[in-house]
């Protein structure tokens, strides 16, 4: 089997920078794809985080195209950092900026984007091009919005150029920015129109990549069917109808390594499928830094998101009576809209020793919630993949999730037959409604009175392989069908 390069380009990789499962996914992937003989380099910018990581870095300048669009001075850094073979494009006036990598403390995005992320698409696709230091890849892989204008400048580079896919991890980021900066970002005029990137009187980033890439995938089975319909189509569904015959589902899967309970050393206790008493001291200890009363017995319920529309938690505020009836308890781990926030904090303040929430972003928490929290809930009105069911999983912790995209995808629900053939490994429900949600977390509470049962889906949970190992066969196969296609 013959080496095939491919440039994987994305503004996100844990763990130098990461804001959702995005970063995850860059950052584990090129390992597991090393395994089928793949082999990746990702390009990423020059963020502060991102930098302070490297060291022994080998430096070559900006492609000149790149320097003639920006007119901005910078260079290319390759280096090993933490496994990730990495490339960085160092052009401090455009991403020397602490914080989110999108918005400013203000939180409003940074109105550079379009030039910043139009600067990180063409440094990819003249790497696609000329290479860099001697290696050109074949293929130039570009994940959502950020990326997405690469496969465009390479379709304007004519047929000797890289294969180009375009991964979507979210369609609802549709990346748009004003019709009069095509110039400034270096599309021609004939790019314009709706069979080109313009996207309700702007440019779409991303629509850019879903037009000109050669194969277009997405994070899971199911949310590729979603986003060929109006509703989950966000606007793109009639390209992406049309380029139905060229995208596919690939599922996300989990760093094995750094969600591993058993080895984790953000958790109190280590754990695994063979000794789950242990897990009750992460328990306990959820319990006491989420400030809720430390009961072994209570069901406990554990959310880590994003407090977004997309992840419908405004709903679980609305069933929070029926969790509280039940005497379970809540951690919430999140950031996001104020209004969801503020709703969480005035929860907990009504509901003390019941409900815990901490805004804000803390990684080892989110590890300690997986570890500790009886069940996940992941109410999701739309999921491409979704991450947090994944680890949840992996963890022992029960999901209770959102029958949409990825979510229907990786969770076997435990209806009767489920249950009695003994795979089901959480609890689906839908429509996706406040009521539909009270009530799956009744459903949750009655199995898990039936504590053998609520092992059983534990530790079948514990046993589903989540790993990387099937979706990097797939990208693999996608990558050399490609290479071979007319
Ligand atoms: P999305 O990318 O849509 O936010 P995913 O489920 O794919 O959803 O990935 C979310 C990732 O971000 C997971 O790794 C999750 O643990 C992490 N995460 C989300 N919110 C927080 C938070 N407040 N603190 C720490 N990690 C978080
Ligand atoms: C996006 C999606 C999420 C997915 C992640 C990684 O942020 O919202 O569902 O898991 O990307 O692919």
């Amino acid at each position: 089997m013959s080496v095939l390069d491919v440039l994987s380009v994305a503004s996100e990789a844990y763990p130098l920078i990461k804001t959702g499962g995005l970063a995850d996914v860059v950052g584990a992937l090129p390992s597991a794809l090393a395994e089928e003989g793949i082999r990746v380099r990702t390009l990423i910018p020059g963020y502060p985080t991102v930098l302070a990581a490297m060291d022994d870095a080998t430096e070559t300048p900006l492609p000149p195209a790149v320097s003639a669009q920006t007119g901005l001075a910078g260079r290319v850094l390759a280096a090993e950092i933490r496994g990730l073979d990495t490339l960085v494009l160092d052009i401090p006036e455009l991403f020397a900026r602490n914080g989110n990598p999108y918005a400013g403390p203000d939180g409003q995005d940074w109105p550079d984007n379009a030039m910043r992320f139009a600067a990180l698409a063409r440094t990819a696709a003249e790497i696609g091009m000329d290479g860099v230091a001697g290696w050109t890849p074949a293929i130039v892989h570009a994940h959502d919005w950020q990326a997405g204008l690469a496969p465009a400048y390479l379709h304007y580079r004519g047929a000797t150029r890289p294969r180009t896919v375009m991964t979507v991890h979210n369609l609802a980021f549709a990346g748009k920015v004003p019709l009069d900066l095509r110039e400034a970002i270096a599309l021609p005029p004939e790019a314009l129109g709706v069979e080109g990137v313009e996207f309700y009187g702007a440019i779409s980033l991303l629509k850019a990549g879903l037009q000109f890439a050669d194969r277009i995938t997405t994070v899971s089975p199911t949310y590729a069917t979603e986003i060929l319909t109006p509703e989950g189509g966000m606007g793109l569904d009639g390209l992406l109808r049309r380029r139905a015959g060229v995208l596919s589902g690939i599922l996300n899967g989990i760093d094995m390594q750094a969600w591993d309970p058993s080895s984790d050393m953000m958790l109190a206790a280590r754990y695994g499928p063979a000794i789950m008493q242990v897990r009750a001291s992460n328990k306990a200890d959820l319990q006491r830094r989420m400030g809720l009363d430390i009961r072994p017995d209570a069901l406990l319920f554990g959310v880590v998101s994003r407090l977004t529309w997309q992840k419908g938690l405004d709903m679980l505020l609305e069933a929070l009576p029926t969790l509280i009836a039940a005497g379970a308890q809540l951690a919430v781990l999140g950031a996001g809209d104020e209004d969801i926030e503020a709703g969480f904090l005035a929860a907990m303040a009504a509901n003390p020793g019941q409900v815990g929430c901490i805004v804000g972003y803390h990684e080892q928490l989110a590890h300690a919630i997986q570890a500790g929290s009886d069940a996940l809930l992941v109410p999701s009105r739309f999921e491409p993949c979704g991450l947090t069911q994944l680890y949840a999983l992996r963890y022992g912790s029960v999901p209770v999730v959102a029958r949409v995209g990825g979510l229907s995808d990786t969770v076997i629900d435990a209806n009767p037959m489920a249950l009695g053939a003994g795979v089901a490994t959480g609890l689906q429900f839908t429509p996706v409604t406040a009521e539909r949600l009270a009530a799956a977390i009744s459903r949750a509470a009655d199995l898990y009175a039936d504590r053998p049962t609520w092992a059983r889906m534990q530790a079948c949970g514990m046993a589903s392989d989540v790993s990387w190992r099937g979706p990097a066969r797939q990208y693999a196969r996608l990558y050399r069908g490609l290479m071979t296609a007319p």
